[in-house]
């Protein structure tokens, strides 16, 4: 595992693609369709594809500038009180015109601001105690949680309940959204909490909640 510092990094935000509203699949055929996969087609992803799936997660559908506890408006999942306490990071490793590195999403500017630098695949794989499937999708979608927004207002319950709640409703997007756009995931818990910290470089108020690798369909004969 690297104990390497982070390095101080000057980057200016990636922009992503503006995500479509619309596309082929019905949430009845995706739903019935819904797997976890672990095994991808070693194709990269494209920037279009990495940008549809965070703006599924957690990315703003409905812009409201003029309430900055918001930040930035309501999201394609419901949060407990609209307080969202959920960070998500990309783990790249092959994702077109996006070089390999681990990036923090800002769903208000729909974009990625760059964390650390370098194909992090391996040492997430080893984080998730050896689940190759990390190693192996082109990127990895990491979920964190500031558990803090929420229990500020709603104390123990929050914590015990409602930061996990959102949490499944943004994963289940992202399942859905792979779906429609041809491509799998799978929800993943099980990691060493304080390795997953230490390669995603996760501030101290931040706490790893899960981790989904995206990748390509195989194609079966
Ligand atoms: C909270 C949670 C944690 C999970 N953790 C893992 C994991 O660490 N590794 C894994 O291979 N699958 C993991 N899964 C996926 C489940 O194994 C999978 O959802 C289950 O077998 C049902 O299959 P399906 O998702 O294809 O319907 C997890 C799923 C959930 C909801």
């Amino acid at each position: 595992m690297t104990t390497e510092p982070p390095e101080p990094t000057t980057a200016k935000p990636v922009n992503l693609p503006p995500p479509a509203r619309d596309g082929g699949l019905s949430v009845e055929k995706a739903l019935a369709e819904r797997r976890s996969v672990r095994e991808y087609s070693n194709e990269p992803l494209s920037s279009a594809q990495v940008s549809q799936l965070l703006w599924a997660a957690y990315g703003i559908t409905q812009p409201l500038p003029g309430i900055p506890e918001l930040g930035g408006g309501f999201r394609a999942a419901p949060s407990a009180g609209a307080l969202y306490p959920l960070e998500l990071y990309l783990v790249a490793g092959a994702v077109t015109g996006l070089e390999p590195g681990i990036y923090r999403y800002r769903p208000a500017p729909h974009d990625l601001m760059l964390v650390l630098t370098g194909d992090r695949r391996r040492w997430l794989c080893q984080a998730a105690l050896g689940q190759t499937m990390v190693r192996d999708a082109p990127a990895s979608l990491v979920y964190s949680a500031v558990f803090s927004r929420n229990t500020a207002k709603y104390g123990e319950r929050g914590r015990r309940r409602y930061v996990c709640m959102d949490l499944g409703h943004s994963a289940e997007n992202v399942y859905l959204q792979c779906g429609s756009l041809g491509l799998g995931t799978c929800g993943i818990a099980a990691f060493h909490d304080d390795a997953v910290r230490l390669v995603t470089r996760l501030p101290e108020n931040e706490e790893p909640l899960y981790i989904m690798p995206v990748g390509r369909l195989l194609k079966r004969d």
